[in-house]
């Protein structure tokens, strides 16, 4: 009998949490089970999922920020078809594929200060680990400046610019020369910067772990910093490029005109993996200095034609039906309902973001019963309120979201850029009704919380 995919899935899809809990990552299996997040989603289209019972989600997560066009995109997906149906030959290797080249010019045409070089890998940590290769190749210099909570992936290369201890710890050593500095602390950089040493400075210009956004003269004058002492600023627009934060590249909202900047995620067109590190030629040549180094940084599925096509139908998709607008006028409208829900509701401690890029802080409550109950939680771990929410989202309202960190009582939004008027109310309604239940201290928020607590407590 013919193999057949379609009826692999039908016949394996209850097994789905028990493959993960046996041969994949069992801690993770386990916890999507006590948070209640095990479901079996069978299809998703736009900005929803659907499960096998089907029951419709409202996807708040994603994909971190992979289904920007909302999922199973027309256009995408019948670039994906055309491509497998036109058998052209991929991965030659030794010639100048058509479709990268289109891509990179397409890529370079939406670029601030003229950035034309482009290489392209398979994920964000690729593309920042390029990054950082180039900078030290072209500036000769060895150190790195990373901000505090910055997050810029999980492979060795890039742990060592990661801001985050818990990701960090267990994995050193990690790359030398990479040092940590805090936000809008514009002295602090300068000092590092001084010592002449420093190949690139590197920011998530919002920083996507907390929604971190800086202050408004931070950046601009971290650039100037840069410029003056001979340093690269490298963006990483992994997250918040492809119109995320309501500008196509989020650095855009100060004028900025880095370096080298980063894309990944819904570059891809939630159908293939895919990265771009782009900067100036004079950069880019650093690495590959004379012909005899035109290969000394490559990776093998670099320009896969899959990813090229998905790339330009994306693209094409985002300028046609002008989802960067939209991420701005949506998550405007975003802000403000929950911004507003904030008077309401003192758990609420902020409310923040740019476009469709938006997160909420909680704080612990004045209220006796209540505050009692927020310090268990604190004390079984830390970050634990945020995560009652989460759960709250998904049981009472099917909706997809996700702590915005570890050990943060921040929830995060990253809707697709599709959503309208009818998601942007259903969010603020949710969050309402969450936050409402959340002021009694026997109702079910805090009750499932405790469930969580006893299971933090057991392991
Ligand atoms: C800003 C940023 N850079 C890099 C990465 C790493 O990307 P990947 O997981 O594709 O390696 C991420 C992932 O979330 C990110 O948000």
């Amino acid at each position: 009998m013919a193999w057949s995919l379609r009826q692999v899935i039908e016949a394996r899809q209850a097994d789905q949490y028990r493959l993960h809990g046996q041969y994949l990552n069992t801690s993770l299996a386990r916890v999507q089970g006590i948070i209640g997040f095990d479901k079996i989603y069978t299809r998703g289209e736009g900005a929803y999922l659907w499960d096998a019972d089907g029951t419709r989600y409202l996807d708040l997560l994603a994909g971190f920020s992979v289904f920007n066009l909302g999922r199973a995109h027309p256009t995408v997906k019948q670039a994906m078809q055309d491509l497998l149906s036109l058998d052209r030959p991929n991965l030659i290797k030794m010639d100048c594929p058509l479709l990268a080249g289109l891509l990179a010019e397409e890529l370079s045409k939406r670029m601030p200060g003229g950035l034309d070089a482009v290489f392209f890998a398979n994920s964000g940590a690729d593309a920042v680990d390029t990054a950082l290769k180039f900078a030290r190749a072209s500036t000769r210099r060895p150190r790195i400046i990373y901000l505090e909570h910055a997050f810029h992936g999980l492979t060795l290369g890039t742990l060592g610019i990661n801001g985050g201890e818990e990701f960090r710890k267990g994995f050193e050593p990690l790359v030398p020369g990479c040092d940590a500095v805090p936000m809008n602390d514009v002295d602090a950089l300068e000092k590092q910067l001084r010592a002449g040493d420093v190949a690139a400075f590197i920011v998530e210009p919002i920083q996507g772990k907390g929604v971190y956004i800086p202050a408004a003269t931070y950046l601009p004058e971290a650039q100037r910093l840069c410029r003056k002492h001979g340093t690269l600023f490298i963006c990483d627009e992994v997250q918040m490029g492809m119109g995320r934060t309501g500008r196509f590249l989020c650095c855009e909202h100060w004028g900025l005109e880095p370096d080298i900047v980063t894309l990944s995620k819904s570059l891809g067109g939630g159908y293939v993996p895919v990265s771009a590190t782009i900067t100036r030629r004079k950069i880019h040549d650093a690495t590959f200095s004379r012909l005899e180094r035109c290969q000394v940084h490559s990776t093998t599925f670099g320009q896969n034609e899959l990813a090229m096509a998905a790339g330009l139908a994306s693209l094409h998709v985002l300028d046609e039906e002008h989802l960067v607008e939209r991420s701005a006028t949506m998550g405007e409208k975003l802000l403000k309902g929950l911004t507003a829900l904030q008077e309401r509701y003192e758990m609420i401690a902020d409310v923040r973001g740019r476009g469709l890029l938006v997160g909420i802080e909680f704080k612990a409550p004045r209220s006796l019963a209540l505050r009692a109950a927020w310090t268990a939680a604190e004390a079984a771990q830390k970050g634990l309120f945020a995560q009652f929410v989460v759960m709250s989202l998904m049981r009472d309202h099917h909706m997809l979201t996700q702590v915005a960190g570890p050990g943060v009582n921040i929830i995060k939004f990253l809707p697709p850029l599709i959503i309208g008027e009818e998601e942007v109310t259903a969010i603020i309604t949710a969050i309402d009704q969450v936050m409402a239940e959340a002021t009694e201290v026997r109702g079910r928020v805090w009750a499932q919380g405790l469930e969580l607590v006893k299971h933090a407590l057991s392991r």
